[in-house]
């Protein structure tokens, strides 16, 4: 028989080596992949190119079931649309990092988001890894196995400003300060560890062995399933 589906849930706040280590992961296991960021990201980008306000929540709880968002979980090029149209480019402008957070705080907002999640990862049938602020938390509270990520705020800044071009460093940190403080601050489902995730602080590791680390806690919860 097949072995079962393993669902790997990975949180933590931004510039942790989450994506990176989540789309290496499922590639080297043969599972799918979703980035459940990249889903808040485009129901912003569409708020904001439908005049919505996205500061005024009643307004963003009522445009929120309107764009359809469909997710491909392929590791090793997983994309996103919004209404069929590919948004996997403007879902990292400065414009909506800076907006995700207001509009991702809305309830409605998030429980739309969450079926969709829970729907991608009940049709993943080798299982998946799932990265975000809730997984373990509240999206996949069943997960097979939950991890956390860190990294001090210095190495999550010259991560994210590696990343983009022609960044500030003190900038990059500040609004990723910023970001991370309104995501666990919020009401509804906040940035937090499960219980029983398993903390990872990757401020002295490599990216490999940050992925070898994960690589190693799945086999060990999958044999012992
Ligand atoms: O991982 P990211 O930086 O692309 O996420 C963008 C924003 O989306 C993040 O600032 C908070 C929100 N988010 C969330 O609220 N819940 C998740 N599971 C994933 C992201």
């Amino acid at each position: 028989t097949a072995p079962a589906a393993v669902i790997v849930a990975i949180d933590g706040p931004s510039g942790t080596g989450k994506s990176s280590t989540s789309k290496a992961v499922a590639a080297q296991l043969g599972l799918s992949y979703l980035d459940t960021g990249a889903q808040y990201r485009a129901i912003t980008w569409w708020m904001l190119n439908n005049g919505i306000d996205v500061h005024d929540p009643a307004q963003v709880a009522t445009a929120a079931a309107k764009p359809v968002i469909v997710s491909g979980t392929d590791p090793a090029g997983p994309t996103i649309t919004v209404d069929g149209e590919d948004a996997s480019g403007p879902i990292r402008t400065q414009e909506v990092t800076s907006k995700v957070s207001a509009v991702s705080a809305v309830p409605e907002v998030r429980t739309l988001i969450t079926e969709l999640q829970r729907t991608i990862a009940a049709e993943a049938e080798k299982g998946i890894v799932v990265e975000g602020r809730d997984i373990g938390t509240t999206v996949l509270p069943d997960a097979d196995i939950k991890i956390f990520l860190t990294a001090s705020p210095e190495a999550r800044a010259a991560r994210r400003s590696g990343e983009v071009k022609g960044s500030d460093l003190a900038a990059t940190k500040e609004a990723l300060i910023k970001r991370d403080a309104a995501d666990s601050g919020r009401k509804t489902s906040p940035l937090a560890k499960a219980a029983d995730a398993v903390e990872v602080d990757t401020t002295e590791l490599t990216l490999q062995q940050v992925i070898e680390c994960v690589v190693t806690l799945v086999g060990e919860k999958r044999a012992a399933k």
